[in-house]
This record gives C-alpha cells, sequence and structure tokens, in this order.
C-alpha cells in the first residue's frame, strides 16, 4: 500500500560550506527518498538553511552587510552543492522566514498556556566591545585544570576536561579580543520535566529509535531520579533570531527555530504546490521521518518531541541517526587536505562514487563511518567498474537488439528477483550497506556466467550468433537487474543503462522482468575509473594553512630510514665549482604520456633564462601542479640530454629518488638565476 511520507535531513548552518562530513547525511537521505519513491510512495524531502545565531550576526557585522545577503549568498551555494551530488529535494527553504516565526510562535503560545515556560536570571560572559553576550565558542583562554593557552570556553583539547567559560584563565573574547565581564540577564526557559513520562514512552517504545539509540537516550538524557534539565531557549538582544513575542528584548534560542524549520519549509512547499500543510503535520496518515547525525540527537529526540507534543502536532515517526565521518581513520583535518568541501569534491571526483562508497559503509546505526582514500578507489573500481560496467561493456557492443525470448540464464535472473525484497527491506532500515552485499553477490553470479559464456569468443565464431545473442541478452538483463536496484544510489547511472536497452527504470518492480526484443543503443563509457592522482589533487586542494613549498607533503612518506648512501671520494673546490648550481622557478609542470615517471618541467632562471627539464619525480608528485610556482634548485651546466620525449636542459636536485624524493626549496628571499656557492 502507499504511505505517504515527509523526509528530512538537518538543516545544515548557514555559516559554513558543505563538506563530505555533511554528505554522509544528505546522501543517504536522498537514497532513502529515491528508494521510497521507487517503491510508488508518495514521498516529500524537505531541507532548508539554519541561519539563525549569533555567528551569523557577527558575520554579517564583520562584513558590512545584512544577515538576508549572508543567508542568500550561502543558501545559493549550499542548494548548488547538493544539486551537484545528485540530491533533490522537494523544498529547500530557510529558517528565517515568515512560516517559521508563525509556526514557532504557534508552538511557544502552547508551551506558555501549558504552563511550560519558567523565568530565571543567567549570569553569562559579555563582551562590553562588541556589546553581546558570549557563547561558548566566541571565548578563548587558558585552560583552568592544565595551564594550555588557547582554549575555548568550554573545554580543553589539551587535556580534555570541560568547564564553564568563567572558570577559563586569562578569557578574551575571540569576536574583540576585549576582556569579557560578567552580565545577568533574564531567561526563558521550558520545563521538559513536565514532558518526562511522554518522553520516556516516546523514546523507547513505538520503534522511533534504533534500539541502540534509544537505549542510549535513556540511559544518558532520561536516568532514574534525575528530573531533566530545564531548556534554555531565549537570548538577550542583540541576537539574530525571531523576538519573544510576549517579552519584547529577548529572542528564540536558534535551537528553538531551527527543527520548526521542518514544518516551515513544508508549509512554503505546500504554498508553492497547491497543498495543505496541515495534511502531512497535523492528524492524517503522513509518516516523518528525520536524518540526523549523532551529534544533535538530543536536540531531536528530547525538545522537539517535546514541542510538537505541546502544540499538539505528528510527532516524528522515525528518527534516524547516524555517525561521524572520519577520513583515514582520523578526524577530518584541515592541514591534512581532508576536510574537503563538497564543492573541492566536485572539482575533482565523479559525485557518483562518493554515493556509492556512502552507500556501500553506511548501515543504519549511529556507529561512526571511515572514509578511507585508498579504500575508496579500490572500492569504487572493483564493485561499480569490475563487477557492474563490466557486464554491460563487454556485451553491448556485440548485438544490435536483445533476444526475442529471454533465455535459460541457470536462474540467476530468478535469483536475482527474489533478493528484491531483503534489498529493500536493508534500504528501508537504511542499511545499504547490506543492500549493496546483495547487490554485488548478484554482480558476482552474473560476472561468472559471463566469463563461462565468454561472449568475446562466440563473437569470433558466425555459427554461433545465436548462442551469442543469448548470452548477450543475459549478461545485459542481469545488468539492467543490478542497475534498479542501484538506482537510489546512482540515478544517473541507472538512467544510462534504461537508455541503453531502451527500457528506462522507474520502479522497483523493473527488477522483476527481463527486457526482450529492444534495440541495444550504441554503447558509451557508463562510468570512468578513480583515478588515485585525482583523489590527491582532491586532498591537495583542501590544505589550507601552510605555505605555498608545504604541498610537498604530497611526497609519499618514507616506509623506513632510508640506507645511508656512502661518503663519494674527495674532491678539490676546483672540481665543485664547475657544477653551475641555480635557483629555477617553476614556470609549468607536465606529466609526458609516455613515461609514468617524468615530468616535464618548464623553469626560469632568471636573466638566464627559461629551460625545459625532464626530471623523474613524477611518483613523488602525482599531481604535477602543486610544482607550479615553486622555487627549486637545478643543475643549470649540465650539457643537454636528448631523451625519446624532447631535450632535458638542466637536471632538478633533490634528496632521495621517487616515491621518496624531496625537492630542495631556497629560503625566502633566494631569485631564479642567482647562483649557489
Ligand atoms: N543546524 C544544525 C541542525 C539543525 S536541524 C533542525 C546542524 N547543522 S550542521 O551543519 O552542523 O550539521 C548538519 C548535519 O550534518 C547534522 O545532522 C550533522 O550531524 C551532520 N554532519 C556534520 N558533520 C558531519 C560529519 N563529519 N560526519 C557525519 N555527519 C556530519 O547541526
Ligand atoms: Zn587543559
Amino acid at each position: 500500500m502507499a504511505r505517504r511520507i515527509l523526509v528530512t535531513s538537518a538543516l545544515p548552518y548557514v555559516n559554513g560550506h558543505i563538506h563530505i562530513g555533511h554528505m554522509v547525511e544528505y546522501l543517504q537521505t536522498d537514497m532513502f527518498v529515491r528508494f521510497l519513491r521507487m517503491q510508488g510512495h508518495e514521498v516529500a524531502y524537505i531541507c532548508a538553511d539554519d541561519v539563525h545565531g549569533t555567528a551569523t550576526m557577527i558575520a554579517a557585522r564583520n562584513r558590512g552587510v545584512p544577515e538576508s545577503a549572508i543567508i542568500a549568498e550561502m543558501g545559493a551555494a549550499h542548494e548548488k552543492d547538493f544539486a551537484d551530488f545528485g540530491i533533490r529535494f522537494d523544498h529547500y527553504g530557510s529558517t528565517d522566514s515568515p512560516s517559521n516565526r508563525e509556526s514557532v510562535y504557534a508552538i511557544w503560545s502552547a508551551l506558555r498556556a501549558g504552563g511550560h515556560v519558567a523565568t530565571r536570571e543567567v549570569t553569562q560572559l559579555f563582551d562590553p566591545k562588541a556589546g553581546t553576550f558570549l557563547a561558548d565558542r566566541f571565548v578563548k583562554g587558558t585552560c583552568p585544570k592544565c595551564g594550555a593557552p588557547d582554549q575555548y570556553g568550554d573545554s580543553c583539547d589539551k587535556c580534555a576536561s570541560t568547564f564553564s567559560p568563567t572558570e577559563l584563565k586569562d578569557a578574551v573574547s575571540t569576536l574583540s579580543g576585549a576582556k569579557p565581564e560578567l552580565k545577568s540577564a533574564q531567561h526563558y526557559f521550558v520545563t521538559l520535566e513536565h514532558f518526562r513520562g511522554f518522553l520516556e514512552q516516546w523514546v523507547t517504545g513505538g520503534g522511533h529509535l534504533h534500539p541502540d539509540m534509544a537505549k542510549w537516550v535513556k540511559n544518558t538524557f532520561l536516568r532514574d531520579g534525575e528530573p531533566l534539565r530545564d531548556w534554555d531557549v531565549s537570548r538577550p538582544a542583540p541576537y539574530f533570531g525571531f523576538e519573544i513575542p510576549d517579552a519584547p528584548g529577548h529572542y528564540f534560542y536558534v535551537w528553538l527555530d531551527a527543527p520548526v524549520g521542518y514544518v516551515a519549509s513544508t508549509r512554503d512547499w505546500c504554498a508553492k504546490t497547491g497543498q495543505d500543510w496541515t495534511s502531512w503535520w497535523q492528524g492524517g496518515k503522513a509518516e516523518i521521518h528525520h536524518v540526523i547525525g549523532k551529534d544533535i540527537a538530543y536536540f531531536h529526540t528530547l525538545f522537539w518531541p517535546a514541542n510538537l507534543q505541546a502544540v499538539g502536532w505528528n510527532l516524528p515517526t522515525k528518527v534516524h541517526i547516524h555517525g561521524f565521518l572520519t577520513v583515514n581513520g582520523e578526524k577530518m583535518s584541515k592541514s591534512k587536505g581532508t576536510f574537503v568541501r563538497a564543492r573541492t569534491y566536485l572539482d575533482h571526483l565523479d559525485p557518483q562514487w562518493l554515493r556509492y562508497y556512502y552507500a556501500a559503509k553506511l548501515n543504519g546505526t549511529a556507529e561512526d563511518l571511515d572514509m578511507n582514500l585508498g579504500e575508496f578507489e579500490a572500492k569504487v573500481n572493483a564493485d561499480l567498474i569490475g563487477k557492474v560496467v563490466n557486464l554491460a561493456s563487454r556485451t553491448a557492443r556485440f548485438v544490435p537488439k536483445l533476444a526475442d525470448a529471454y533465455p535459460d540464464d541457470g536462474g540467476l535472473f530468478a535469483r536475482a528477483a527474489a533478493d528484491g525484497p531483503a534489498i529493500a527491506e536493508a534500504f528501508e532500515r537504511l542499511d545499504t550497506a547490506a543492500a549493496m552485499r546483495l547487490i554485488m553477490a548478484a554482480a558476482d553470479r552474473a560476472n561468472e556466467f559471463v566469463e563461462r559464456a565468454a561472449p568475446w569468443a562466440l563473437k569470433k565464431d558466425p555459427a554461433k550468433a545465436e548462442e551469442l545473442a543469448r548470452a548477450c541478452t543475459v549478461s545485459l538483463n542481469l545488468f539492467r537487474q543490478l542497475c534498479v536496484y542501484l538506482a537510489p544510489v546512482l540515478p544517473n547511472f541507472a538512467a544510462e543503462a534504461g537508455r541503453l536497452l531502451g527500457a528506462p527504470i522507474t520502479t522497483w518492480a523493473d527488477a522483476q522482468r527481463p527486457v526482450v526484443g529492444n534495440a541495444i543503443a550504441p554503447y558509451q563509457n557508463l562510468m570512468g575509473r578513480v583515478d588515485p592522482a585525482k583523489v590527491q589533487a582532491m586532498v591537495d586542494a583542501s590544505k589550507v594553512g601552510e605555505p605555498a613549498p608545504a604541498a610537498a607533503a604530497a611526497v609519499a612518506p618514507v616506509a623506513a630510514p632510508a640506507a645511508v648512501e656512502p661518503l663519494a671520494a674527495t674532491i678539490a673546490f676546483d672540481d665543485f665549482a664547475k657544477v653551475d648550481l641555480r635557483v629555477a622557478q617553476v614556470l609549468s609542470a607536465e606529466e609526458v604520456p609516455k613515461a609514468k615517471k617524468i615530468v616535464k618541467l618548464r623553469v626560469s632562471l632568471g636573466a638566464l633564462g627559461e629551460r625545459t627539464i625532464f626530471a623523474g619525480i613524477k611518483a613523488a608528485f602525482p599531481d604535477v601542479a602543486v610544482l607550479v610556482g615553486r622555487r627549486i634548485v637545478v643543475v643549470a651546466n649540465l650539457a643537454p640530454r636528448q631523451m625519446s620525449f624532447g631535450v632535458s636542459e638542466g637536471m632538478v636536485i633533490a634528496a632521495g629518488e621517487a616515491p621518496n624524493a624531496f625537492l630542495l626549496t631556497p629560503d625566502q628571499g633566494a631569485e631564479p638565476g642567482q647562483r649557489l656557492h
């Protein structure tokens, strides 16, 4: 039976660009949505930018523009990043919208009317220069426990202790550098304890959370005998947000209005499409699914259900909670180039690869997920190119059309068709890893068939034309069947597969019937291989905060200390003086197609002119572009050497040999053409 399902991803903060950590969430939500649509359900995929709060106010102040300018600019960048990864929202709004204000007011009135609001004085650090109260991350100072300097107001990254910003020693405001003062103001609180009974029931019953998460929320936030702390939902002016209607000068804290943005964005979408938003959020039979990261589970499993309960709107059917992305086993790092923006990824790599890789790793639990860049390359190439594309690329060119009757394939198509419900069940739980395993097992069986049938051999024997047609019909149908199951993950790829066989892939049931008799369209390569040099280029492009020469960090790490080369025979000074070493600046660096180890450099020797040098350092610089602009040292009076790919007019000085070659860089100030003495 068709269901009505509203699906959301968390609303990203307007204050930063989307990165590959975020993509863990938005990609899995998009796959879930596409899967549900293929099942024939009515689905709305709703999101928005989360724009309120001090950070936006300060950013606008610093740039001398209104907040609306930042919201428009970042919103557009976010939407473009998502679209280019194939994420298709039905509506992407902003929390600073009239519909959100109205929805927040409705919740607030309900909280007030229910007697769930209390007021109290709160003493906080205040920046007298910037004229604003300071959130923990806007205060820095010395750790009160271990004395480490330059720590944020809530915790120390040296000794891992946590504290209140008022305990920090030598505190300064990161906004203005001023010394913060203590100042108190009235705050508004929601008495969460009033909702305790309801929350316990909602968290532990009804299957709203994965059982592990339900346990975790219960044991962490709803411990027996410990009352729930009141939730501070207001901030005094100045603050960028909605002013509290019955408390002028006070604003709703960003986390009060952010989840309400789910409702507001639905309202805006409904207004645009002529629907009644209450059919999604009040009564009716619509399901509501939130997909979020574990860091914001607290807000979505306590505050948000409490607010919905207070106002009487529909509660989430399910909150799907995922873990955090690490890269190469570590937290994403700007200096290591693993804090990769969505846009930087797109500049270098195919978004479908990340869609597949994440699908293969995500298992519907809140476990962290590691993106190992070597595994990323190997897995995409082995599974997508080696197992799936392979089925089409080896057979699509051999025959003009599919056979008119589906041949006996030893039960392969039927077996994979019978896997449909199990694959669907895994998608429904967001356990795409299990789904991908079933799909790849079917791909393995299909490849065994092709190996045995050997269409490339049949092709050579005109007497075997019919056998060839049968083998290709089976192979292409098994290929298409995999593409149906992969369509939520790889929508563009599935569309191409549909075109190839003149049979568009639209529903899950497309995997149940083979296609016969159709003409086969001219085959074009369906997907490229992951090139490790491009992965490296993406990492290099993501490195920040290092001077240009540090791009040499691209050099592969030394596995073991190199054996020391024995000292050469003693020479006279005159012998040394014969070697003319010069500072050179790299003008361009190119790969040499016929020589994998060589880089072609064009260097400037200042007044001495330019030279072309072929250097055997490619293995140390997979992305040769990082060499451009660097100042290096070359032997300038070496006799020109004819090589098969051109004449080399000098030699680059490096320590060690590729892949562990280290170029020498002179101190700042050395000019191209200067001689080394
Ligand atoms: N604005 C809040 C959410 C409000 S929802 C009403 C927020 N924004 S965020 O931009 O920081 O994060 C958006 C989503 O991306 C969150 O669900 C968060 O868990 C997820 N991720 C952000 N960084 C992530 C990783 N490194 N790894 C996996 N998910 C991550 O939180
Ligand atoms: Zn410390």
